[in-house]
C-alpha cells in the first residue's frame, strides 16, 4: 500500500538565528523579518542588486516604492530627513509601532528603494527579534510583505514559506504578528499631515495627537499612490461585500465561505470565519490576513464578506476588504 506524502517539506531555512540573518543580509541575501504588522522580505536598502532580487521575488512592479526599516529615530535621521516637527512628534510618539511616515530620502538610499520619488517611506517596527536584527546589521532594511504582489500580507512564518519559501534565503521566525494588519502611512503634502494607507495605528489614536489629519487614500492605479492598486490584498478565490444573508440567498448554488463580525450564525453547509464573535476590533484585525487565506484554501468557490464598523481598526479592515473584492 503506498501512503500519500504527509510531511510538509520545508523550502526555506526556518529559524531565530540574527547572526546568520544577519550575515545574509550583509551578502546580499533576502530574509524574511517578523514584525508586529506582517512579515517583510527584507534585504539591505544600501545594496541595489539585493533590493532588485527583492522586487524579482515579489514579482513587484519598480513604481511601488519599499518602506526601509531602522531600529529608532537616530537612525531614520541618517536616512532621511524630517521635514516637518509634527512627523517628527509622531516618531516619537509611536515608534516602535504600526507607523510608516513618508520623509525627504538622503542620498545613500538608492533611488529604487523609493521608485524615483523624493521621499522615502520609513519605520521603526515593534517587534525584538527584528530590532536586535536591525542593530546587528547596522543598515536600513528594505522590506515590501512577504508575498507576492498582489496578494494577501502574510502573518506566520509558515504563510511566508508556502508562498515564497523558494525565493528566501532566510526565515527569521519570531511567531504570530500581533497586529495582523500593514502600517499606516502618514506624510505631509500642502503642508498638512495626510493618511495615505490605513493601518494598524487608527485614525482616531494619530488624531489625539496631531489633531485632523486628511485622508488620501487612492484605490485605482494612480502610480502616485503606488501600493494602493484597487486588487489589492486579494485572495485567489472571487469574493463579494455586502449583506451576508442576501448574497446566500443570490448564490445558493455555490460552496459558500462567509467571512463576518459579532454575533452570527448561518446554515451549516456553509463556511463561517467569524473575524471577532465578541466584536473586538483588535481580534478581528488579527484574524483578517489569516481568515482569507483559510477562506481561499476552503472548498468553497465563493467567498462573502461583510464590512465592519467604520471606526478604529475597522477602518483598516473595510479598505482591505474592499480591495479583496472583485
Ligand atoms: O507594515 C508594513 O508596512 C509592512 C511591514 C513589513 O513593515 N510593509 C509593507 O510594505 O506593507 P509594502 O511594500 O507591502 O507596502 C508599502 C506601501 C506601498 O503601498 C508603497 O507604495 C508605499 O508603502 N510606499 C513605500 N514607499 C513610498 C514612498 N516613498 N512614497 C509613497 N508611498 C510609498
Ligand atoms: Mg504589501
Amino acid at each position: 500500500m503506498i501512503f500519500p506524502l504527509l510531511v510538509y517539506l520545508h523550502i526555506a531555512e526556518t529559524g531565530k538565528n540574527i547572526d546568520h540573518a544577519s550575515d545574509l543580509l550583509l551578502n546580499g541575501g533576502l530574509v524574511a523579518i517578523p514584525t508586529e504588522t506582517v512579515y517583510g522580505l527584507a534585504a539591505n536598502a544600501l545594496n541595489e542588486k539585493a533590493v532588485l532580487a527583492v522586487f524579482e521575488a515579489k514579482q513587484r512592479p519598480f513604481f511601488d516604492p519599499l518602506i526601509i526599516h531602522v531600529p529608532d529615530i537616530e537612525s531614520a535621521s541618517k536616512y532621511a530627513t524630517f521635514q516637518d516637527e509634527r512627523l517628527k512628534a509622531l516618531a516619537e510618539k509611536f515608534w516602535p509601532g504600526p507607523l510608516t511616515l513618508l520623509l525627504l530620502k538622503q542620498e545613500s538610499i538608492p533611488g529604487l528603494v523609493t521608485s524615483g520619488l523624493a521621499q522615502v517611506a520609513v519605520r521603526v517596527p515593534d517587534h525584538e527579534l527584528t530590532l536586535q536584527l536591525l542593530r546587528a546589521v547596522n543598515v536600513p532594511l528594505a522590506a515590501p510583505s512577504a508575498n507576492p504582489f498582489g496578494y494577501v500580507s502574510p502573518t506566520t512564518a509558515m504563510h511566508v514559506e508556502k508562498q515564497l519559501g523558494d525565493k528566501i534565503d532566510y526565515i527569521l521566525d519570531g511567531g504570530a504578528c500581533k497586529v495582523g494588519l500593514e502600517s499606516t502611512i502618514v506624510g505631509v503634502e500642502d503642508n498638512k499631515l495626510c493618511v495615505y494607507r490605513l493601518g494598524g495605528l487608527s485614525l482616531e489614536e494619530l488624531e489625539s495627537v496631531a489633531g485632523k489629519l486628511e485622508l488620501r487614500i487612492n484605490s485605482s492605479g494612480d502610480p502616485k499612490a503606488p501600493g494602493q492598486l484597487k486588487s489589492h490584498y486579494a485572495p485567489k478565490k472571487p469574493l463579494l461585500l455586502g449583506k451576508a444573508e442576501a448574497l446566500i440567498k443570490n448564490n445558493s448554488d455555490k460552496k459558500l465561505a462567509v467571512i463576518c463580525f459579532g454575533n452570527k450564525s448561518f446554515e451549516n453547509n456553509i463556511t463561517v470565519f467569524n473575524l471577532s464573535p465578541g466584536k473586538d476590533l483588535k481580534e478581528a484585525a488579527l484574524n483578517l490576513f489569516k481568515y482569507l487565506r483559510a477562506a481561499d484554501d476552503s472548498q468553497a468557490d465563493l467567498v462573502i464578506a461583510e464590512l465592519l464598523p467604520e471606526t478604529g481598526l475597522g477602518r483598516a479592515i473595510n479598505d482591505r476588504l474592499k480591495r479583496a473584492a472583485c
